[in-house]
């Protein structure tokens, strides 16, 4: 099982970067945390992060036939990426989308995800233990489809 966690533009900036929002803990100790949740887990994890829309958009097409999920920050794109929300709905991976600040909490133009609505779930809003909560929650999600799939295997050879 492969998860790949996608963090979206600036978010190479934690730790400098509003830090009375987003605190002062940096993405690679995010990353270091959940790469330690995962191994206890049993799970292989990969990171990637770009500033790029199209490069998100690759990395999410990439996914398909790598990946069992996919954990995403899209950041500002979350807003605006019709073709983020799209390339998740085309690799059909369930997928969780993850705010380190509350975005409703926040200005109106935060409001609204256009990613929320092919995901599996949203998460926002806890620091960077957000990313802990989507970890524990992919987890769940992984082994549900992994016990439906024994499920059918075992009812195919019983036919
Ligand atoms: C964010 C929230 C977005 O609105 C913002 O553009 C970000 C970070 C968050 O993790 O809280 O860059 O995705």
């Amino acid at each position: 099982m492969k998860i790949v966690v996608i963090q979206g533009p600036n978010l190479n900036m934690l730790g400098l970067r509003e830090q009375n929002i987003y605190g002062p803990m940096k993405l690679e100790d995010i990353h270091t945390q959940m790469e330690t949740y995962a191994k206890q887990s049993n799970i292989e994890i990969e990171f990637f992060q770009s500033n790029l829309e199209g490069e998100i958009v690759d990395k999410i097409q990439e996914c398909m036939g790598e990946a069992n999920g996919i954990i995403i920050n899209p950041a500002a794109y979350t807003h605006t990426s019709i073709a983020i929300r799209d390339a998740i709905k085309a690799v059909q991976l369930p997928t969780i989308e993850v705010h380190i600040s509350n975005i409703y909490a926040r200005e109106e133009f935060r409001h609204k995800s256009m990613i929320a609505p092919v995901c599996a779930g949203q998460i926002s809003g806890f620091g960077p233990f957000s990313y802990h909560l989507a970890m524990v929650s992919m987890v769940q999600i992984l082994s549900e489809i992994k016990a439906m799939q024994e499920a059918q295997q075992a009812q195919q050879k019983q036919q």
